[in-house]
């Protein structure tokens, strides 16, 4: 029997989230998008929200504008409302994900449907290149059994969110970055090889338990930046870990960056707030 050698993927860094607030006073852990680790190309950014106290998150995210890149929320407990300005309005739920394409602006609010209680998801930044970044606005809304869940054949679980993975194709599609965006539960011991594709950005991100990826310790709330390579080990760590596998194309063009537009250049920018304060965000 012949055997393949798959090139495989090691951590290169490992990057604590810090504690934040962000809406309008949500409080939050961020790995992307902070001075450590300012932007993961194409990612922007990365918070993961999670407690189980209201006070924490109650105030939400009232009306806000978008415009150059992608907002995504996964939601893994809990309820939020979204509402944007053109009208459209959905309940995002346990395990719902919410891709939603900003292009050349859009105000959204996303609030809460719950005043305690565990809630806890996550909220990625995806980067679009120049040629798509005033593309008009476009929303994949995802009910949790859309979701594909694989139970792996060496133990734990598996989410298929976006892109394929053990004969499972994520609902998420169309997204010109090509992203892989995969939730697995693994328990101690328990280990799986996930391809990811040569050459683009990927990560790890632990957001319970812990995990060994590649030969490398992961504790709870640490992204692990991926070297290139074919593929990925991930490893359940002492009492488990549960854990997003994040990868795309990388753009490679220059960001300016201000707040919440996300343009190529400062002259973008400062249209983008002309524009939005013209009202010209809303059809
Ligand atoms: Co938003």
């Amino acid at each position: 029997m012949s055997e393949t050698t798959t090139t495989a993927r090691a951590v290169t860094r490992l990057v604590p989230a810090v504690e934040t607030s962000d809406g309008a006073g949500v409080r939050l852990r961020r790995s992307i998008g902070k001075a450590d680790l300012d932007t993961l190309d194409p990612f922007l950014l990365l918070d993961a929200i999670g407690s189980e106290d209201g006070a924490d998150y109650i105030a939400g995210f009232p009306d806000h504008p978008h415009r150059g890149f992608e907002t995504v929320t996964y939601m893994i407990e809990g309820r939020m409302r979204h509402r944007d300005s053109t009208g459209a309005e959905g309940l995002l739920e346990s395990g719902s994900v919410q891709w939603m394409t900003a292009g050349r602006g859009i105000v959204h609010s996303e609030m809460p449907e719950q005043e305690d209680g565990v809630l806890e998801g996550f909220q990625l930044w995806v980067n679009l290149p120049a040629a798509q970044k005033m593309s008009p606005p476009r929303y994949q809304d995802i009910p949790p059994s859309d979701v594909p869940e694989v139970q792996l054949a060496g133990g734990g679980r598996l989410r298929v969110v976006a892109g394929s993975s053990n004969g499972e194709t994520g609902p998420v599609e169309g997204v010109v970055t090509a992203p892989m965006f995969l939730d697995f539960e693994l328990r101690p011991g328990e280990a799986v090889e996930q391809p990811v594709t040569p050459g683009h950005t990927g990560f790890v991100y632990v957001f319970r338990g812990s995990a060994k990826v590649d030969d490398t310790n992961v504790p709870e709330h640490t992204l692990a930046l991926l070297g290139d390579g074919e593929a990925v080990r991930l490893e359940g760590g002492e009492a488990g870990g549960r854990m997003l596998l994040l990868a795309a194309k990388p753009i490679g063009e220059p960001v300016a960056r201000y707040g919440p537009f996300v343009m190529n250049t400062r002259e973008e920018i400062m249209q983008a707030f002309k524009d939005f304060q013209e009202g010209r965000f809303v059809d």
